[in-house]
């Protein structure tokens, strides 16, 4: 399909989006769910920017949990970031599969250090060192109150084998809570016919699950995660990394994503790892999007300069206004590929249209910056005690000059001169709150298009959006955001 002329040099702050009537009686009840990629769908479509402001295993675990997904950067070590992917996927999960063991002869004072160093309740101990016998379990509650004991070995506290409650590897989640809630326990030792530890259930994890049902998950009830790589350099060998430490998507981001190095980088990381899905970016052209299509792309990620911390376009003239760059790709590929919206979105009603217009994920970085869960401190400014963090483009100088000092890959984008910049960004608070906002307003923006879902009413406009969009000149643009 051709782009309609309407959208050529449009962005968000040209339209308005015409109201019908409504039909939900709680915007609470008005779903949101939307597809990521061509496999994962998320319940809130927003994904997290893959910069050093934005997005580490803090920012990529609240995301999460709040049912969109971050991309952890990658200007740091490969170790480190596989650190953080592993750090997310760690955190919640119906099975820990590699639970903490420690041997029956470690003494107590052993035991509350690797207790106290991983931060979990409880410790499942092995016959021998390195075994993975079970033979019994070490919880908060077996430890004395009297501290006297500290040289003693582990086993004369642990509560023995004998008298755990265990099941076999394969069990099910809704059976492992019916021995839980049964025998009043709040571990579950996963072992085989040979009683070999194959993982281990808590009842915190499936309380999570059941509190939380909107959150990203993948099969083993894990919260999702993606991570950056590049397309040059090392970005192999991180794919290997992030892909063992059990990352749900990998994005090769480039700047220029409409090219050779692009193909080449596809090509390779298909042969060394067919099964994981393939954000690629960024693009901004219908023929961009056919081609990140073409090469087999789970998802395309559209946006070339709109960035709030970009200054691509300023130095170089290349870009394409958002909305019209989010129009041509959806024109151009349709719904065989998810186009995620990235950059460019202010305010929450940017969301909506870059939606409505074709987008099925947004993707944020100036938006999530300034958050507790976004990487650098608060600064407070002396004088009006207002409170900042900083938010940067991954091309500033200054990301440049940090990336040099960690050690991070000599590959694009850090060889070019400066196409992004440095800006302080109001401190916020919680993303928890940020999100919480968005969702509220996306609710109410379907509720106006008089459906109760996001996905029901996009599938009506996004086939003929002019039908549903206000144009505005600049006295309605004035009318509409001048306050
Ligand atoms: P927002 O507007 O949400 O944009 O802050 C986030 C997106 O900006 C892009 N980005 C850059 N683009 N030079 C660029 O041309 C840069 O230095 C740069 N850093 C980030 C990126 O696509 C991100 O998701």
């Amino acid at each position: 399909m051709d782009l309609e002329t309407a959208f050529i040099g449009r962005t968000f702050d040209d339209f308005l989006f015409r109201p019908r009537r409504g039909v939900v009686t709680s915007r609470r009840a008005v779903r949101l769910t939307s597809r990521l990629t061509r496999g994962i769908a998320l319940e809130l479509p927003i994904v997290s920017a893959n910069m050093d402001s934005v997005t580490t295993g803090d920012m990529a675990r609240t995301l999460a949990l709040e049912g969109g997904l971050g991309f952890v950067h990658r200007a740091m070590p490969i170790a480190a970031q596989a650190d953080e992917v592993a750090r997310v996927k760690r955190s919640h999960g119906h099975v820990v599969e590699e639970p903490i063991v420690i041997p029956r002869d470690a003494t107590l004072r052993e035991a509350l250090e690797v207790i106290r160093r991983h931060r979990i309740t409880g410790l499942l101990v092995e016959e021998h060192r390195g075994d993975r016998v079970l033979a019994g379990l070490l919880s908060n509650r077996d430890v004395p109150w009297d501290l006297g004991g500290l040289d003693r070995p582990v086993e004369a506290f642990m509560t023995p084998f004998a008298r755990l409650h265990t099941a076999a590897p394969d069990v099910e989640v809704r059976e492992a809570e019916r021995i839980l809630y049964e025998h009043r326990v709040e571990k579950l030792p996963l072992v085989d016919g040979e009683r070999r530890i194959r993982g281990l259930i808590t009842k915190s994890d499936l309380s999570l699950a059941r509190r939380r049902p909107e959150s990203t998950k993948d099969a083993k009830g894990r919260l999702r995660v993606g991570a950056a790589i590049g397309a040059r350099g090392d970005y192999l060998e991180r794919a290997d990394a992030l892909v063992a430490a059990g990352a749900d998507a990998l994005l090769v981001d480039i700047a220029h994503g409409h090219s050779d190095v692009m193909r080449d980088a596809v090509e390779a990381l298909r042969a060394r790892h067919a099964g994981v899905p393939l954000v690629c970016g960024n693009v901004g052209t219908a023929d961009g999007a056919r081609f990140l299509r073409d090469l087999g792309a789970d998802a395309i990620k559209v946006g070339i300069g709109p960035g709030r911390g970009c200054r691509t376009r300023l130095e170089t003239a290349a870009g394409v206004p958002q909305l019209q760059a989010i129009r041509e790709a959806w024109c151009a590929v349709g719904e065989d590929v998810p186009i995620i919206a990235d950059g460019g979105a202010r305010e929450d009603k940017d969301l909506f249209l870059a939606l409505m217009c074709g987008a099925s994920t947004v993707m944020l970085g100036s938006m999530l910056a300034g958050t507790d869960e976004a990487p650098g401190t608060v600064i407070v400014d002396p004088a009006s005690r207002q409170k900042h963090k900083l938010y940067r483009g991954m091309t500033s100088p200054q990301a440049v000059f940090a990336a040099l000092y960690d050690e991070a890959p000599d590959d694009s984008p850090f060889e070019t001169p400066a196409e992004g910049q440095e800006l302080e960004v109001p401190y916020k608070g919680s993303v928890v709150d940020v999100l919480g906002r968005i969702r509220g307003h996306l609710r109410s923006a379907v509720s106006y298009g008089g459906t109760d879902s996001l996905a029901t009413l996009r599938a009506e406009v996004v086939r003929e959006p002019l039908r549903y969009l206000v144009p505005l000149s600049a006295a309605s643009r004035r009318e509409s955001f001048e306050r």
